[in-house]
């Protein structure tokens, strides 16, 4: 039975005029950073309608997960390079973050251009910071706005109510996505899990997801296919104790045909993204697997998901790019940052398990402490001689086997329809 368009309710929404900052947007460069500007400009300068930037877009398919300190601008970069269409997700910034750092944004939100489709995932519990954060964020040009109602870490869900604590709140999370959605001209997205603590039925999942996307402009949701856990066990742990139930995911499929969904968690190899999609799901996100083995991820998503052309690159001819980007980056924030361990730290997972892969982490380490290593080429010049030529210079390998049936009987698992509670009154009465 085909139950809910977010869309039939939106007439009863109205937005939040306090916090609605709409101004003329215009990119103007802050002199302090004119060289970061340059070298990380955005195609800002002129404002550009959304439907125009999804449409120049292959859709979400494939994207790489929002993940701190991992998927910054420099695994960005990398990973542009390994594949030309996966949609790639900032790490969460915080709406504070921005808002306090508003003289020193390119710091926090510039992107070389060719890193669309790029997604900005934005948190924060704080409606005029969130308003406030979008709109500074605006001329930077983000296909998308997400909000992160799925983080347990207690850096973020211990004050207040931030992250994955925002799921027992759907009501202020429709507040939040309408005053982002208010803000912005591009489309806005939820990332969550599937519950929270003893909240984990598929019934109280289903009624964040109507009640978000019938009071805000919501009409897609990532989904951490696992609940979070709130008693303090680690943010690590919390992406890998509580077990993946995808039959909650395609039970939404099936509920919420009116919406989009993307699956995530435990995907990691592009046969599993394809057997996600092949069993319907509208898009997969990988997070851990695109990060730990880039190469071999990232490298299959053109052809294999996209049935694009690979680019063709091999390993070493990415690394010529990667350093052409490094040495004009290096040092551009000031005080010496981004340095060269920054920069690297994304390649250290190159070579995965290939020959020379140990090696290639021993040196990285000892170049990082020699003082001549002052560039990304002499970087290269050092570490770069323990992976041996057939390993720099073949194309992709062909892509292992996923595990077998790992969505084999999820239609089987399916949990019951939702009934929302107007629904289960008019039933009994
Ligand atoms: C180091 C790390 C940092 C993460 N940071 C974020 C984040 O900033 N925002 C977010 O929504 N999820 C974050 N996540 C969760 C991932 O986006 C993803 O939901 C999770 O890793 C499950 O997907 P996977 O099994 O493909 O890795 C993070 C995960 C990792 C490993």
């Amino acid at each position: 039975m085909v139950k809910f368009s977010g869309y039939s309710l939106i007439s009863s929404f109205t937005p939040f005029p306090s916090v609605i900052i709409k101004t003329p947007r215009r990119f103007v460069l802050d002199s302090k950073h004119t060289n970061s500007s340059r070298r990380l400009s955005t195609c800002t300068q002129t404002y550009q309608n959304p439907k125009m930037v999804v449409a120049r877009y292959l859709p979400p398919l494939f994207s790489v997960a929002p993940m701190m300190e991992w998927t910054d601008v420099h695994y960005r970069t990398l990973a542009r390079l390994v594949s030309k269409h996966a949609w790639l997700y900032t790490e969460m910034l915080a709406a504070e973050t921005i808002v306090y750092q508003k003289d020193n944004l390119n710091r926090f939100l510039a992107y070389p251009a060719d890193q669309h489709p790029i997604v900005l995932q934005l948190g924060g519990n704080n409606l005029e910071n969130l308003a406030k954060a979008t709109e500074l964020a605006h001329p930077y040009g983000y296909d998308e706005i997400n909000f992160n109602c799925g983080c347990p870490s207690p850096k973020v869900a211990g004050h207040g109510c931030f992250g994955v604590r925002l799921m027992l709140d759907p009501k202020f999370v429709a507040e939040a996505m309408s005053v982002i959605a208010a803000n912005t001209d591009v489309p806005v997205s939820v990332k969550c899990r599937i519950g929270v603590d003893d909240h984990d039925s598929y019934n109280e999942l289903c009624d964040f997801i109507y009640k978000v996307s019938s009071l805000s402009p919501t009409k897609h949701f990532i989904i951490h296919s696992r609940k979070a856990l709130l008693n303090g066990i680690s943010p690590a742990d919390n992406r890998r104790i509580p077990p993946l139930k995808y039959e909650f995911y395609y039970a939404l499929l099936r509920d919420f045909p009116d919406l989009t969904f993307t699956i995530n968690g435990g995907i990691n190899c592009i046969d599993e993204v394809n057997a996600a999609l092949e069993e319907g799901a509208h898009g997969v996100m990988v997070g851990r697997a695109a990060y730990n083995n880039p190469w071999n991820v990232l490298g299959h998503v053109d052809t294999a998901i996209y049935g694009a052309q690979s680019s063709g690159l091999t390993r070493r001819q990415v690394l010529e790019k990667y350093q052409v980007y490094g040495d004009g980056v290096l040092g551009t924030y000031g005080n010496g940052r981004p340095n060269i361990r920054e920069v690297i730290r994304p390649l250290l997972n190159f070579f995965y398990s290939e020959p020379g892969n140990s090696l290639w982490k021993r040196k990285a380490d000892a170049a990082f402490l020699n003082p001549k290593c002052t560039t990304i080429k002499s970087f290269f010049e050092e570490a770069l001689v323990a992976i041996p030529d057939r390993v720099l210079d073949s194309p992709v390998a062909e892509a292992p086997p996923g595990r077998e049936g790992l969505f084999a009987n999820v239609q089987e698992l399916l949990p019951p329809p939702y009934r929302t509670a107007e629904e289960e009154i008019v039933t009994c009465a």
